[in-house]
Formats: C-alpha cells, structure tokens, sequence
C-alpha cells in the first residue's frame, strides 16, 4: 500500500486494528522516521486508547489499557485489553532483552508490537511484519505480511 500522509499511515493501521482479536506480536520493520511509531498511534487509536502514544525510545516498553467498549461495531477487538509497544534500537544486547520479560507480556488479551526486532537476535515468531519504506517526504510503501 502506498501512504501519502501520516493520516494515511494511521488508516492503515486503524484497518489492521480492526482485523486483530489479541495474542499478536507485531513487528515493524523501517527506518528512522519511516513512520513505525505513527502506525501504533493509529492502530491504538482505532482500538480506543485514550492516552497519547509516544515513542518508547527511552522507556523501552510502553503499556496501553484498552477500553472495554471501543468504537461501536467492533467486535472483534473485545478481547483486546491492552497495547504493549515496545523499540528495541536501544537495547545493547539480548540480555536487556530478556530483562524485559517480553515474554510473560505474550497474552491473549494483549496485542505486542515491537519497532526494530531486528536490533536483537532472538527470533521474536512475529505474526505480522509491517515493513515502511520511504517512497518520497510524505510517501511511503507499506506492506503487511502475515506469518
Ligand atoms: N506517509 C507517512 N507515514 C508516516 N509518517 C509520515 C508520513 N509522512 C510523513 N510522516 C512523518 O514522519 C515521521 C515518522 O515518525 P515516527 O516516529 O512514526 O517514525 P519511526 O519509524 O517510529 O522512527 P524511529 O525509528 O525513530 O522510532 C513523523 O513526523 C510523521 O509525521
Ligand atoms: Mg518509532
């Protein structure tokens, strides 16, 4: 798909988000400033988040509830309680990673979704694999590939 905007990028997402039922990891593959972080802030949104999605750049992990009514017609994603996005470009090696006990965050009700998985070397079994490239200064190609 192409994206003309960060809106766009949004759409996209907002579309995936609806199409989730909880359990997913998600990975994102891209550049800096491809727009990784401006697709979460899209799927969170679609999926009722209220709080502000920021890069977890320095945090790591960031943790999002999802409300328990979110847009009305959604049914699918009821059995998502929360969001989990996670950047790993900061992380020094796989032993940070295991830290994090990314693995106990691996639940039915939650949807994780992890911008540079490629920053470790622990095959992480994504579901999904987003990959943004950039087309232009507002163009991007996204593709969605299910595993
Ligand atoms: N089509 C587009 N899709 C997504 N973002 C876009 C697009 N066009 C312009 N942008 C802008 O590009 C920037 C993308 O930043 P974002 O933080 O989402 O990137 P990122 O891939 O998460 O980078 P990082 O690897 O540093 O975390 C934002 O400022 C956004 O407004
Ligand atoms: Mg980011």
């Amino acid at each position: 798909m192409i994206s003309h905007s960060a809106n766009d990028t949004q759409t996209i997402a907002a579309d995936l988000a609806h199409r989730l039922h909880g359990g997913e990891v998600i990975a994102l593959i891209g550049d800096l400033g491809a727009g990784k972080t401006t697709f979460v802030q899209g799927l969170a949104l679609a999926l009722g988040v209220t709080t502000r999605v920021k890069s977890p750049t320095f945090s790591i992990v960031n943790e999002y509830q999802v409300p328990d009514s979110p847009s009305p017609g959604l049914d699918q994603v009821i059995h998502i309680k929360r969001l989990v996005h996670a950047d790993f470009y900061r992380l020094k090696n796989d032993a940070e990673l295991s830290a994090l006990s990314l693995s106990d965050e691996q639940r039915a009700d939650t949807v994780l979704l992890i911008e540079w998985p490629n920053a470790v070397s622990v095959d992480l079994h994504p579901d999904i694999t987003i990959t943004i490239e950039h087309r232009g200064l507002d163009e991007r190609e996204i593709t969605i590939a299910t595993n």
